[in-house]
């Protein structure tokens, strides 16, 4: 039997993730959030104090990490870093590790190795067009910057600490470096569906790409 792979690519705070852990529920696919595995890598890194462009230190102990996915928690080297992935520091750092060519081998590596005898849901940047571009179905979410911008910022628990401006900024800035670096940058597939989710909620997208999954005879 072919396990199914199903990609969701797009920019920060289209939705990717609230969309693909639904969908994944819904037709009793495992999700994996690839954005998390850069952001187990660079919280590795910034723990340790290794400076950001110190490439050979990163890869080796990205290379030495142990990163698993247990019920949509993930572990780094046994710890459960779910939170601590999320935090400001890990947001503002981030491209600049998902920038470096061997570590993307590695996390493409984890990522088809948990396919290999699952079906997935996947989001991320590169999805569709390098980890599985064979994937059964591929979409694309985007939304207006202003509508990402605002969807973080409901996020934040405290609301003092940036503007939506602010956030805004930081979102632009982080779609520039993934969109513009050498490897497999954050691109639509040609092949995929392109869901634009701004004014529509998380069902709308879901029942969506549901219908667009049962056009191609359904799962
Ligand atoms: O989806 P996210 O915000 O958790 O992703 C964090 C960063 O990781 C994002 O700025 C770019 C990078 N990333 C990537 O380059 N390729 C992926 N497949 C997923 C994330």
């Amino acid at each position: 039997m072919r396990f199914k792979a199903i990609a969701i690519d797009g920019p920060a705070g289209a939705g990717k993730s609230t969309v693909a852990k639904l969908l994944s529920k819904k037709i009793g696919f495992t999700y994996i959030d690839s954005g998390a595995l850069f952001r187990a890598i660079t919280l590795k890194v910034l723990k340790l104090g290794i400076d950001i462009n110190d490439i050979n230190s990163i890869i080796k102990h990205a290379e030495n990490s142990k990163i698993d996915f247990i019920n949509n928690s993930i572990y780094l080297d046994g710890i459960d870093v779910s939170k601590d992935i999320r935090d400001d520091i890990i947001n503002k750092n981030v491209s600049y590790i998902a920038m470096i060519p061997e570590i993307r081998k590695i996390i493409v590596n984890i990522q088809r190795k948990i396919a290999k005898n699952k079906n997935v849901v996947v989001d991320g940047r590169d999805i569709g067009t390098t980890v599985f571009p064979d994937a059964f179905i591929k979409f694309y979410l985007t939304a207006s910057v202003d509508e990402r911008a605002r969807r973080r910022y409901n996020q934040y628990s405290d609301k003092t600490k940036y503007s939506i401006e602010d956030i805004k900024n930081q979102i632009i800035h982080r779609d520039y470096i993934d969109s513009n670096r050498e490897s497999s940058p954050l691109k639509q597939a040609d092949d995929a569906i392109l869901i634009d989710t701004t004014g529509k909620n998380i069902d709308e997208v879901v029942e969506e790409m549901l219908y667009n999954i049962s056009m191609k005879g359904g799962i």
